[in-house]
């Protein structure tokens, strides 16, 4: 049968990266959280002192991204690390310096789940399988309110909405590989469903598409 590629894209504590770990296991496929690359190189460039609008320095650390700036879990979820991510991730260049890693992933043999923005669009556009996944941004704020204040991050709710609306803004209306849902994605709207629902949902969707 032929690869399985799934694509999983949406925008920020949509749910799209549980949904995809948790078909990448069903499936036994390998999964590419997409988003920890942006991260990495936003962490990159603040480690190194520079500046996050810096077209230039930013692609410097995405191309010499490797493993080793992938482990520290803990720091790349971190709100800091989301916002550096996104300010990066509105430079072409290094949107291309990342391109490659990512659609060699996607091309292995036996297919793969990817999560992100631009999977559907710019990474496997060939990709039989497209999920679009959304929820209202209060629903999303307060998800990720929950994960960052659950492990000791202090935050208030309003400032958690107010970044989520920033960042889908950001995303959304870049020129580079802009946030949009794929022509050929199928949109699952969130808001009203737990995990469990949101990944039999999902599930329905990729056994009709493959
Ligand atoms: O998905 P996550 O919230 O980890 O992504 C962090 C940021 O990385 C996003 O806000 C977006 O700007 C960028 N990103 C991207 N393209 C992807 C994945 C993430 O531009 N495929």
């Amino acid at each position: 049968s032929a690869a399985l590629i799934i694509a999983v894209d949406g925008p920020a504590a949509s749910g799209k990266g549980t949904i995809a770990a948790r078909l990448a296991k069903l499936y036994s496929l390998p999964h590419l959280d997409t988003g920890l690359l942006y991260r990495a190189v936003g962490i990159g460039v603040l480690d190194a002192g520079g500046s996050l609008d810096d077209a230039e320095a930013a692609e410097g650390v995405a191309r010499s991204l490797d493993a080793s700036h992938l482990v520290d879990t803990e720091r790349l979820t971190s709100r800091g690390a989301g916002e550096a991510a996104s300010r990066v991730a509105g430079h072409p260049g290094v949107r291309a310096a990342l391109l490659a890693f990512q659609k060699t992933f996607a091309g292995q043999p036996g297919g793969a789940v990817l999560d992100g923005r631009d999977i559907g669009t710019v990474i496997a556009p060939e990709a039989p399988a497209k999920l679009y996944v959304t929820a209202t941004p209060e629903v999303r704020a307060m998800r990720r309110w929950k994960q960052l204040t659950g492990r000791g991050e202090t935050i208030a709710f309003e400032d958690m909405l107010a970044d989520i609306v920033k960042r889908d803004e950001r995303d959304a209306g870049r020129g580079a590989a802009p946030m949009v849902q794929a022509a050929d994605a199928v949109l699952l709207d969130t808001t009203d469903m737990d995990i469990e629902a949101a990944f039999d949902a999902a599930r329905r969707i990729v056994e009709a598409a493959r």
